[in-house]
């Protein structure tokens, strides 16, 4: 049964009438469109602005929700989350879900007016129901992993675009089935690997593509260590008020709760994400993908290496706690994958000369001379699509209908080298991958870690 919230709203029109009647939302009071004041959204008159929903309103929607609020041709209209709101986030201080969130796009309009008061975001448990409303344009997923996939297939199916967090995907086929309703259904999709509109990456990555450290070697994908969790004997917790543990769950296995197993902490869990290999790994990764122009591709062969560890038997976290697998390009590049705390980053080495971007300088390229990092791109040679911002060329691209930075088929690429990479960690052997046909050769074992089954009644 869904369910909505603050059915006492008033609605927006806009030009776009083909998605403006209202479906009948359970509970919902479904009003005449409002008037709205032009102090809220400037120049963007209605017909120009896209309407968006944020689903999954816990730690990373503190970043998606305000840069979202900040783009004059959108408006946030509904907020989704199976949580109404408590302090089971990654930190006692915040306070996230529905509500919250719901607040705060409200309080950001309200600002604006000159009344001082706004109250037409709606807020949801069911993100169905945000899917069911004609009016939203776009939806930004900001869901755990294992929700991806099945938000994302259901929102194109929905006429939606979409912004969907990294890792793009939980499984290899998750990913494959993302990119079949994006192309079917002529959506949008962006990945939220926000590395790809940032100055320093792109300016390392035409470093790396122009040849300015001669051929490459190497590169290395560089992440965080994480811990085990709740140690053997970790006791199940009941389930906080007001969080739909069965909803969150979703598609997962049946699980006992514990509040290290769902906010912020499924990351470290095997059936939701894939630990710092897709957390902070999603991002390293992607940078070392775009720098070597494999967007279409990945590499040919994966193997564990011995410095992954895993937590102890009995404890609550089942994702690696260091990681350290290589792989290998058909070209010979080797790709390295391991963690090296603190922070996380890319690393080229070439034949002549390297370079690094890691989050903790962010400022600038690190480079082994001075000459590479002064170097000049000339205009002739490879220059890389410019975004300065992700959620603006988001909104760019829904508005051209031409693929933004990260399209679907790369995110998948980069989540699929993370996966890859779980899989021969678990394995312990070294696995030959078929990137065209998208399998491992000759092992039945490691095919069958390309897919998980869904828990009833999920399905794609
Ligand atoms: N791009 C980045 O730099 C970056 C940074 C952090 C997280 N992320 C990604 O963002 C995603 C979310 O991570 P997070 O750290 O915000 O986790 P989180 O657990 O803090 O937030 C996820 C939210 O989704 C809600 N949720 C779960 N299932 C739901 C459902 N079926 N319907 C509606 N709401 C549901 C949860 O209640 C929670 O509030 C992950 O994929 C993560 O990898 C990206």
């Amino acid at each position: 049964m869904s369910t909505t919230f603050n059915s006492n709203t008033t609605r927006f029109g806009s030009g776009r009438l083909t998605r403006r009647r209202f479906l009948g939302v359970a509970g919902a009071a479904v009003t005449a469109p409002a008037i709205v004041p032009s102090s809220v959204f400037g120049a963007n008159a209605p017909s120009n602005r896209i309407n968006v929903a944020l689903i999954g309103c816990g730690n990373q929607s503190r970043v998606d929700l305000p840069s979202m609020l900040r783009q004059p041709d959108a408006q946030v209209i509904a907020v989704c989350d199976v949580n109404r709101g408590s302090d089971g986030y990654a930190r006692p201080e915040h306070f996230l879900g529905r509500e919250p969130a719901q607040k705060k796009v409200n309080d950001y309009y309200a600002a604006k007016t000159r009344s001082g008061t706004y109250n037409g975001c709606d807020a949801y448990s069911d993100f169905r129901d945000v899917l069911a409303r004609d009016d939203v344009d776009a939806v930004m997923i900001v869901l755990p992993d294992h929700w991806h996939a099945l938000a994302t297939i259901k929102a194109c199916e929905a006429g939606k675009d979409v912004y969907c967090q990294k890792p793009m995907s939980l499984t290899i086929h998750d990913g494959q089935q993302m990119i079949k309703a994006v192309r079917e259904h002529k959506r949008i999709l962006q990945t939220g690997s926000q590395y790809r509109s940032n100055a320093v990456v792109r300016r390392m990555c035409e470093l790396v593509r122009n040849g300015r450290i001669g051929e490459v070697k190497r590169v290395v994908s560089i992440i965080n260590g994480s811990g085990s969790g709740p140690g053997p004997g970790w006791k199940e917790m009941p389930v906080p008020d007001g969080f739909d543990y069965d909803m969150w769950l979703g598609p997962a296995p049946d699980a006992r709760y514990h509040i290290d197993r769902c906010l912020y902490r499924f990351r470290f869990h095997l059936d939701y994400s894939g630990g710092q290999v897709t957390n902070t790994g999603a991002h390293s990764t992607d940078i070392v993908q775009w720098a070597l122009g494999m967007d279409g591709t990945g590499p040919v062969e994966f193997e564990g290496q011995e410095g992954t560890v895993w937590p102890p038997s009995g404890h609550l976290y089942t994702t690696a706690m260091k990681t350290d697998f290589r792989a290998r390009y058909a070209n010979g590049i080797e790709f390295v994958c391991r963690t090296q705390d603190p922070g996380f980053g890319a690393r080229f080495e070439g034949t002549e000369g390297w370079v690094q971007f890691t989050v903790n300088n962010m400022r600038e390229v690190e480079a082994s001379s001075e000459a590479i990092k002064t170097t000049v791109i000339g205009p002739d040679e490879i220059h890389l699509q410019v975004s300065n911002n992700h959620y603006r060329n988001f909104l760019d691209s829904v508005k051209s209908r031409k693929d933004p930075i990260e399209p679907v088929e790369a995110g998948h690429r980069t989540a699929s080298i993370c996966h890859l990479g779980n899989i021969a960690m678990q394995l312990k052997r070294k696995l030959q991958w078929d990137p065209e046909k998208e399998v491992f050769r000759n092992d039945d074992e490691a095919n069958k870690m390309l897919r998980r089954p869904y828990r009833k009644p999920w399905q794609i």
